[in-house]
């Protein structure tokens, strides 16, 4: 990196140095324009959740985010620590340590637990996250640590994913649904291995359908509007008025943004 990308990192609103910075976006499938002008930051250590009903293009901004193609990028810039990543290969990106946990998981399934966790990094590898420490914050995969892709369970999968994404040492992981078919325990529990990356400073974006704003979290608060001022709501306002709320601060009907802090 150097200086003069250093010297682009501005704040965002909350004060963090922001690092990815995605400004009007539009995205889409051959003729289908699916993605129309999207523009998001997500700052150093912060977890931002991006909020949409089914179909709204979700998982089409994590892909283009990415490099994935489908779908193509149509205009709008998608910058990270002031540098392009427009038109950079998936692994040019996961180089620059942003990961991805895909919507569906995309496991192996003849591959072991273990295998998926080493397919990126030595098992020998002691530095940065290690197959040992994945499963020291899931202790079920080391249970499970022989276990095929394809014999796990869904809670057991979502967990692999996630560490197959943390193998790289990642500063950001773009999260696609991480709680799709999760059980609410192992939901809640996944919020708070959210939570313990976003304190040893790793940046979380992640998108959910709405749903999730059904959850309790303690920490969270709403703070997104792009191209207008923000407004900022209290956890506690959130919980009692969830729908409302988010009606209220949304950019659009379809699009909602929550900050957790
Ligand atoms: N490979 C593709 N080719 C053509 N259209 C696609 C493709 N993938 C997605 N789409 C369309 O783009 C739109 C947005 O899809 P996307 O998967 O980004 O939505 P999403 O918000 O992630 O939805 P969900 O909550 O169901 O995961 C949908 O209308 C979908 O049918
Ligand atoms: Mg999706």
């Amino acid at each position: 990196m150097t200086s003069g990308a250093t010297s682009r990192y501005r704040k965002s609103i909350w004060g963090a140095r922001v690092m990815l910075e995605v400004r009007d976006l539009h995205s889409g499938y051959g003729e289908a324009h699916v993605v129309r002008g999207v523009s998001l930051d997500v700052g150093s250590g912060e977890v931002v959740a991006v909020l949409g009903r089914n179909g709204m293009g979700k998982t089409t901004v994590i892909r283009s985010i990415m490099g994935l193609t489908p779908p193509q990028i149509r205009s709008g810039s998608i910058k990270w620590r002031g540098e392009s990543l427009i038109g950079l290969r998936p692994h040019d990106i996961a180089a620059r340590k942003i990961a991805i946990v895909p919507q569906g998981r995309r496991l192996f399934p003849s591959l072991t637990v273990t295998e998926h966790l080493t397919m990126l990094k030595s098992a020998r590898a002691r530095t940065g996250w290690t197959v040992e420490r994945v499963f020291g914050i899931f202790p079920r995969l080391a249970a499970r640590r022989h276990h095929r892709g394809g014999q796990l369970s869904g809670g057991e999968r979502g967990m692999l994913a996630v560490g197959r994404a943390l193998m790289i040492d990642p500063q950001l992981i773009l999260m696609d649904e991480p709680s799709e078919g999760l059980a609410p325990v192992m939901v809640q529990h996944l919020e708070e291995i959210v939570l313990d990356l976003k304190r040893e400073g790793l940046s979380i974006l992640l998108v959910e359908q709405t749903s999730i704003v059904r959850s309790p979290s303690p920490t969270a608060s709403i703070s997104w509007r792009p191209g207008r001022s923000c407004i900022r709501a209290t956890p506690r306002r959130w919980r009692s008025r969830p729908i409302s709320c988010f009606n209220a601060l949304a950019c659009n009907k379809d699009w909602r943004a929550v900050r957790m802090s």
